[in-house]
């Protein structure tokens, strides 16, 4: 089973994620948590060119393109091998970060940009994207406060919101489940555990 969490910045996906693996473990799931972009050595040498804030006069599509190399090694690295043994994978982020930041945010061509995807990803998509959903202005004041701030987070407000108008977009689909990522952490949380386990439930 292969679960991705999206969301916009500061919607809290990284906090989450520890504790979610823990609970999927007591309840006897091996599962794999990772990230993107990164997760492999060669996606977090990627990574460090995509967020280092001196590479100011980065292109949109050098930009996109880093990401699906990223993500090429990614999916055959460490997501296909682990699915194939019957592991959960919970990723933070994935191909849809993609679609909403370099497609919505820089406004890309949706169709080429999903192409780019279907090549990096040879198709390999979840089989449950949570949306973690907070308006811009919480976000990216939580994630000031809370952490480092990467050449991404710094794109104007007007990016981001667009971000999360494409992520609502998306959030429509039938293999999305949304959670109000505004409530208080408990809650969140709680709701992350119910949502994981309907989609497991059944398969187990
Ligand atoms: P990170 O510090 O991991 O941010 P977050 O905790 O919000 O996930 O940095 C990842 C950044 O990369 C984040 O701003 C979203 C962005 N991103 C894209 O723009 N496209 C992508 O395909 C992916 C995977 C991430």
């Amino acid at each position: 089973m292969f679960i991705t969490l999206e969301g916009p910045e500061g919607s809290g996906k990284t906090s989450h994620i520890p504790y979610l693996v823990e609970f999927l473990r007591e309840k006897g799931y091996t599962v794999f948590p990772t990230r993107e972009p990164g997760g492999t050595s060669i996606g977090e040498q990627v990574r460090e060119v995509l967020n280092d804030l001196k590479n100011t006069e980065m292109n949109a599509r050098t930009e996109t393109l880093l990401f699906q190399a990223a993500r090429a090694q990614f999916v055959e690295q460490v997501i296909k091998p682990r699915l194939a043994d019957g592991e959960v994978v919970i990723s933070d982020r994935y191909a849809d970060s993609t679609i909403a930041y370099q497609g919505y945010g820089h406004q890309q061509d949706l169709s080429q940009v999903y192409g780019l995807i279907e090549y990096a990803t040879g198709g390999l998509s979840p089989d449950l994207t949570i949306y973690l959903d907070v308006d811009i202005e919480t976000g990216l004041k939580r994630k000031k406060k809370a952490e480092e701030w990467n050449r991404l987070d710094a794109y104007t407000v007007e990016f981001h919101k667009r971000v999360r108008a494409g992520y609502l977009k998306m959030a429509k689909s039938e293999k999305w489940v949304t959670v109000d990522a505004s409530q208080c952490w408990d809650d969140v949380q709680e709701n992350l555990r119910e949502k994981i386990m309907a989609a497991l439930a059944p398969k187990k």
